[in-house]
């Protein structure tokens, strides 16, 4: 099984929709936690996963998509990344609130999942979606599946932004 995590907006439950349709097996988290009972009970309609529960379960799918799925067993982790400005908007477009969108898209800036996922697995991915539509998207995840390595470290919000602050703040 591979995970596939990411900061919220960065396209995940997109394109496991995708790779559902080309054939795979594609769990959501929030549906194996409800499965082996790792919900721990529910806060604003949010359920509240058990992480060390997850870390227990052996799951027997092609991919599993969440947020919190790099906290599952998996032969591999892929980490789908969005450039924090280009995030603000696909929260944006999705009509969630002011604070919560900052909170997600700090976490994008300061690398939150990517850390996470590296302390917990040695095979991580990270895939840059920001320029990239679903479907590439979903490509490259093929490319993973047959073999191809795209190694974490080639995003860095913070100096990407920085390098183009004019450009950005020109924009606002
Ligand atoms: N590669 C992409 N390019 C542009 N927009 C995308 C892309 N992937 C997803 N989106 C859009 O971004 C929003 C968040 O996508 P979603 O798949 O729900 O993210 P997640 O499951 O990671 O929270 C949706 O409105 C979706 O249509
Ligand atoms: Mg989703």
């Amino acid at each position: 099984m591979i995970a596939i995590t990411g900061t919220p907006g960065t396209g995940k439950s997109t394109v496991a929709e995708i790779l559902r349709k080309r054939g795979y097996v594609v769990l959501s988290v929030n549906e194996i936690a409800e499965k082996f009972g790792c919900v721990e009970g529910e806060e604003d309609g949010v359920k509240i996963i058990d992480l060390e529960c997850l870390g227990k379960i052996e799951v027997n799918a092609d991919f599993v998509e969440g947020h919190l799925s790099h906290h599952l067993n998996a032969e591999a982790v892929i980490v789908l990344r969005c450039r924090p400005d280009v995030l603000y908007k696909r929260l944006v477009e999705k009509g969630w609130g002011e604070e919560k969108i900052r909170e997600n898209v700090e976490a994008e800036l300061i690398d939150y999942i990517l850390v996470e996922a590296l302390e917990k697995h040695e095979n991580v991915h990270e895939i840059d979606t920001t320029n990239l539509t679903p479907e590439e998207v979903a490509d490259k995840i093929e490319e993973i599946l047959k073999g191809k390595i795209y190694p974490p470290g080639n995003v860095d919000w913070i100096s990407e932004l920085s390098d183009n602050i004019d450009k950005y703040i020109r924009k606002l």
